[in-house]
């Protein structure tokens, strides 16, 4: 199967999991978007912009699960109960085995920010999330935009949407 099928399926399978939480199927695709434009600024290779793109849609699966077990949601519950759950969809969805192992670990430790991870496709996942993330919560200084820059993103691209995106000066 190819891998533009597999995403697709992968983009569907999340959004009926998340049915009824349209900020939530909002926020990964945003992130999805934000990690392809990311992994193409960086002249990533196709199987590198396919698992950013895949660990962007499936990255917060972790949530609605502790959600429903513990009745709360934390950065550390979402990664335990997300790793399993994401390697179980991907591997049903028709992923390669070594592929599904690769995105749940992501999934596994993207709360766990250390952007001097060498891994490219890690990387690419926290720079998007968190493009997404200071969007999204509210009342955020630039002073904190600004800690978040220097903490988490290490791409040239990254940094570049990132900045540009909140009109932030360096
Ligand atoms: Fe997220």
């Amino acid at each position: 199967m190819n891998n533009s099928i597999l995403l697709e399926r992968l983009k569907w399978r999340m959004i009926e999991w998340e049915s009824g939480c349209p900020q939530r199927i909002q926020h990964f695709l945003k992130v999805a978007s934000f990690a392809v434009t990311i992994a193409r600024g960086e002249g990533a290779d196709e199987h590198t912009l396919f698992l950013a793109e895949a660990a962007g849609y499936i990255h917060d699966i972790g949530i609605r699960i502790s959600y429903d077990r513990d009745g709360r949601s934390d950065g550390k519950s979402q990664e335990c109960y997300g790793e399993p759950a994401a390697k179980e969809m991907l591997a049903e969805i028709g992923f390669a085995p070594d592929d599904a192992e690769t995105v749940s670990r992501y999934v596994g430790k993207h709360h766990s920010y250390d952007a001097e991870i060498p891994d490219l496709v890690f990387r690419i996942l926290l720079e998007a999330d968190a493009c997404v993330n200071m969007f999204e919560h509210a009342g955020v200084s630039d002073g904190a935009r600004l800690e978040m820059l220097r903490n988490v993103f290490r791409t040239e691209t990254g940094k570049k949407l990132y900045t540009t995106m909140f009109g932030l000066s360096v």
